[in-house]
């Protein structure tokens, strides 16, 4: 944006000039906007600070922008008038704050960009590992008559799927009026926000937890309270004091290898847990979508346990990615129902396209062949991260994988500060430290199923010099 197209014979400086007055009237720059700082904007045209500051004294004296001592300079509110254009000012209608992304965030995603860097943040199966299966072959026709067999809570076949893997998996019978299929488990989460709080509710969740940095709680002026963990989860004394002391109207949580900690919350305090929301009356949401990457035994879940006093979120993004944004809530008849209403308000019914892949995908007759091959995959990755990961023991704690998509990282030396995390970035080795999670910055979070054995000697490597400068700093 902040470069001079073709060479004219007139003065950069007006060159400048004319083109953040051609930025400002076709709507590229707004009332209020900031340009750039002076140095910057010298770096991107390539021309001395002198000349950037001329021209921007011009445009101060043309009254097109302002300079403000601290503050830089803004496109100057006054000249909204003098679009070429006329236009609506959309961001003086927006009636909520919006939340802006967490800067590190932002590195990160600029960070994916680069196809040199590892990428083991993103929460998805490397493609190489994803389940394949065979793309069904509709006509038009066809299609439309599958469409006949949607109801308000999802495409009937696939329900019944799940219900049938449900029954299997976790002995409880469901029908299909508890099942409501969503565009996956974050809008699930999302209905049940519209449908269960209203702004100035409290939701305890675990700390640390991937719902901290979801925006769809502060935007919904909802509090979220993180609960301690410890080796079998989370801490059952800690959240009846917070209960006692908060309000708290829901617990959400993610039992079964956690994001981020990857770690599995223990039967015994799945029971006391259970006990507690009875206690209290308060309704537990599970989020298992990890739950079938597992190669050792997994305790109950949380929904068999309580039927009653759990709703259950699945999702078929870890196993398929997110191209199948596909998932589904189980919870009681009347809760569907309003969720379905809720629903309805958006999008009438979920799209048929990705519904019926779901369903190919879950009906594919190498599908559990594909599951088994894909979790013993995943098996090997672990065991393979967990012995080559001696290698970097004396600075780091390893959390055990036993399932799942990621391990914990916990730095076992001197107090880590945000800056410090960015050194991985400069090594391009992308994963999400612990504050994106919670107030924690001494811990990271890796996507180990990303890792071929290349990669991981690789991984191991950049880990050792990292660590070593981190020591050093
Ligand atoms: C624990 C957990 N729950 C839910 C989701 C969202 O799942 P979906 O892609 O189905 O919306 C994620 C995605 O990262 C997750 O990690």
């Amino acid at each position: 944006m902040w470069e001079l197209a073709e060479k004219k014979t007139t003065p950069i400086y007006q060159q400048i000039i004319e083109q953040v007055i051609t930025y400002i009237q076709d709507g590229t720059l707004k009332p209020g906007d900031k340009l750039p700082a002076e140095r910057k904007l010298a770096a991107f045209y390539q021309v001395n600070r002198s000349t950037v500051v001329h021209a921007l004294d011009e445009l101060v004296s043309l009254g097109w922008v302002l300079r403000r001592q601290g503050s830089g300079t803004i496109v100057n509110e006054g000249n909204w008038g003098r679009s070429t254009t006329p236009r609506v000012d959309w961001r003086s209608l927006f009636t909520q704050e919006s939340h802006p992304n967490e800067p590190f965030l932002e590195k990160i995603q600029a960070s994916l960009n680069d196809p040199s860097a590892m990428d083991l943040y993103s929460g998805e199966l490397p493609l190489g590992l994803i389940p394949d299966f065979r793309f069904p072959s509709y006509t038009w026709e066809e299609l439309l008559l599958e469409e006949k067999k949607q109801s308000p809570l999802g495409y009937r076949p696939l329900q019944q799927v799940i219900c049938q893997r449900i029954k299997a998996e976790q002995k409880i019978d469901i029908s299909s009026n508890q099942v409501l299929i969503t565009s996956g488990a974050q809008q699930a989460m999302f209905l049940l926000l519209q449908v269960m709080l209203q702004s100035g509710d409290s939701v305890a969740i675990e700390d640390p937890s991937f719902l901290y940095s979801l925006p769809i709680f502060a935007s919904a002026g909802v509090k979220l309270y993180g609960v301690e963990m410890d080796r079998e989860g989370m801490r059952v004394d800690k959240l009846e004091q917070l209960i006692l002391t908060k309000k708290i109207k829901l617990i959400i949580l993610n039992p079964t290898f956690q994001n981020p900690t990857g770690s599995t919350m223990s039967k015994r305090r799945r029971n006391e847990l259970i006990k507690l929301s009875q206690k209290y009356q308060l309704p537990i949401v599970e989020d298992e979508v990890f739950s079938e990457l597992n190669f050792s035994a997994i305790p109950p879940s949380l929904k068999e346990l309580a039927p009653y006093q759990v709703i259950h979120l699945g999702s078929l993004s870890k196993i398929f990615g997110s191209s199948i944004k596909i998932g589904w809530v189980v919870a009681d008849q009347d809760l569907i129902q309003r969720l379905s209403e809720a629903k309805q308000m958006m999008d009438f019914s979920i799209s048929i396209f990705p519904q019926v892949i779901a369903h190919t995908a879950l009906t594919d007759p190498h599908f559990e062949k594909n599951q088994a091959a894909l979790v013993a995959a995943l098996k090997q990755r672990a065991q393979a991260f967990c012995e080559e990961s001696q290698a970097i023991a004396a600075d780091w704690n390893v959390s055990k994988i036993e399932g799942g998509i990621y391990v914990y990282l916990t730095w076992r030396h001197r107090h880590l500060t945000r800056k410090d995390w960015e050194i991985f970035l400069r090594e391009k080795i992308v994963i999400a430290p612990a504050f994106l999670f919670s107030n924690d910055t001494m811990a990271m979070r890796v996507n180990y199923t990303r890792m071929t054995a290349e990669m991981r000697q690789q991984f191991f490597l950049k880990l050792q010099t990292i660590s070593n400068e981190l020591r050093r700093n």
